[in-house]
């Protein structure tokens, strides 16, 4: 029996299966590595690079070398958790069950932000590409269906559509989901590996020249935020998602094999493709010209004189992006399960279905937030707080990976993550001085948001907790 200061600590290495729901396990390694860079690939190195080369200059690379040292060290930490802990619910499940039910709350409603507002970021960010397409093949749709009420428009229907229709998906299978999801992903890494085909050859070392134009720190300058801090701050949005991998544990053949290769193995490879994009993409062109394009890459390519490459990468993004929706919808939909399971979320949020062994209500649920999220609201504003609740989450796994070291340092650890207090100390404060190089207001809305979740878990989550009530707690 053990309750901390934060309220009742769930047991470790508790079969969800003895708690009578449970996932259907369909996957192994191939596939949660496939589902890594499905999550990982996406908006941030086909969009956000530009955004970056403006905060940063060229040193947009430093940015991006930052930001993935930070996911790094995030990343071993995730691994040595998933395997010792692996059930559904990623930080959540790892915070409820190595500090306290209330802090597990606020990591999980982070996570909310996380998963859920990269999907709706991603889903504009992919609606941009639709209209852009559409529009070059001489088709013009009503522009009030085709952004939010603070673009001048009603809905943004391309992102709602995409959002409801990856949520389909999701609710006829897992693995049917995963499959195709392999085949985007490899749409992503062809086209990544185009752009820097056409793009390294042309590299010039004075494209880097001043290499730090607005310094290192985050801060405000002419109205905009700038410095390579405030570059890795949104740059961070292209690393992760790895994390979404570790929500599938109750779903892996072999969770401990499984689950290290995946999120190990995804992360490696994603770094290394971004180093080399990045680079290509500063050493092309000037980063001004850069900055302040909406689709760099393709940019890059068409100014190179490539115009079908440029076509073929623009094309990619928008078969593939969709692939990250996917992967972070899932995530989305697997801590929304774990929450109810718990007791924290309405009990109805964790019925899985017979048929495809999903949790189809909850997925749908996801869908609709998501979508509505996506429908109405601004594409930068909602990346800003999306990182933000991930930053939490990876604060939360680098504390619990250290606390659990001291606290239980003989527990059988499959995967053991190399010097974890340094290592878990690189990722807590790293990940600290990312959130804090995010625009002020970006801080404020997430302060809001996390009042709010506070206010529910006081209102609805507390009194109903299954831990508590149950008074049946474990700690180790
Ligand atoms: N890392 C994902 C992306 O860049 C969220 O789209």
């Amino acid at each position: 029996m053990a309750a901390g200061f934060f309220g009742p600590i769930k047991p470790i290495g508790v079969s969800q299966q003895e708690a009578g729901h449970s996932l259907r396990a369909t996957l192994s390694w191939p596939h949660l590595v496939a589902l890594g860079v499905g999550a990982i690939v996406g908006t941030g190195i086909y969009t956000l690079t530009g955004v970056g080369a403006e905060r940063a200059g060229p040193a947009v690379i430093l940015a991006f070398a930052i930001a993935g040292a930070v996911c790094a060290c995030a990343a071993l930490a995730y691994a040595e958790l998933a395997t010792l802990i692996p059930t559904s619910g990623s930080a959540y499940t790892y915070t409820y069950s190595v500090i306290g039910e209330a802090l597990a709350w606020v990591v999980g409603w982070s996570l909310i932000l996380e998963y859920s507002l990269a999907c709706s970021t991603v889903a504009v960010g992919w609606s941009g590409y639709l209209v852009g397409w559409i529009q070059s093949a001489g088709i013009y749709l009503p522009p009030a269906l085709l952004s939010g009420p603070h673009a001048g428009g009603i809905v943004n229907l391309p992102a709602v559509l995409v959002a409801l229709a990856v949520a389909g998906m999701l609710m006829a299978g897992t693995r049917e989901s995963a499959t195709l999801n392999i085949i985007l992903v490899v749409i992503k890494l062809v086209a990544l590996s185009i752009f820097v085909a056409f793009a390294a050859p042309a590299f010039n070392a004075d494209n880097l020249q001043p290499f730090m134009p607005y310094g290192f720190t985050s801060h405000v300058e002419g109205g905009a935020t700038k410095g390579v801090m405030a570059a890795a701050a949104i740059v961070f949005f292209a690393f992760y998602g790895f994390d979404a991998v570790a929500t599938s544990a109750e779903e892996t053949k072999n969770p401990k094999r499984d689950l290290t290769i995946g999120i190990i193995g995804s992360m490696a490879i994603c770094t290394l493709i971004y180093m080399l994009v990045a680079i290509s993409a500063v050493g092309a062109m000037h980063y001004t010209t850069l900055g302040n394009s909406p689709e760099p890459l393709a940019l890059v390519l068409r100014t190179l004189g490539h115009p079908v490459a440029s076509h073929l990468v623009a094309l990619a993004a928008l078969i593939a992006l969709p692939s990250v929706i996917l992967v972070m919808m899932y995530g989305q939909s697997r801590v929304f399960f774990v929450m109810s399971r718990d007791g924290l979320l309405p009990r109805s949020l964790s019925r899985v279905s017979e048929r495809t062994g999903t949790p189809v209500f909850v997925t749908g649920v996801t869908g609709i937030f998501v979508a509505g999220v996506a429908g109405f609201f601004r594409l930068d504003e909602i990346a800003e707080l999306a990182n933000a609740g991930t930053l939490i989450a990876f604060i939360a796994v680098g504390v619990c990976l250290m606390v659990l070291r001291k606290r239980a340092p003989d527990l059988p650890r499959v995967f053991r993550c190399p010097a974890p207090y340094l290592v878990g100390s690189l990722a807590v404060l790293g990940c600290l001085y990312l959130l804090f190089s995010l625009p002020n207001m970006t801080l404020v809305r997430f302060l809001g948001w996390n009042i709010l979740g506070i206010l529910v878990y006081l209102a609805y989550g507390r009194a109903r907790s299954l831990a508590r009530r149950n008074e049946a707690v474990v700690g180790i």
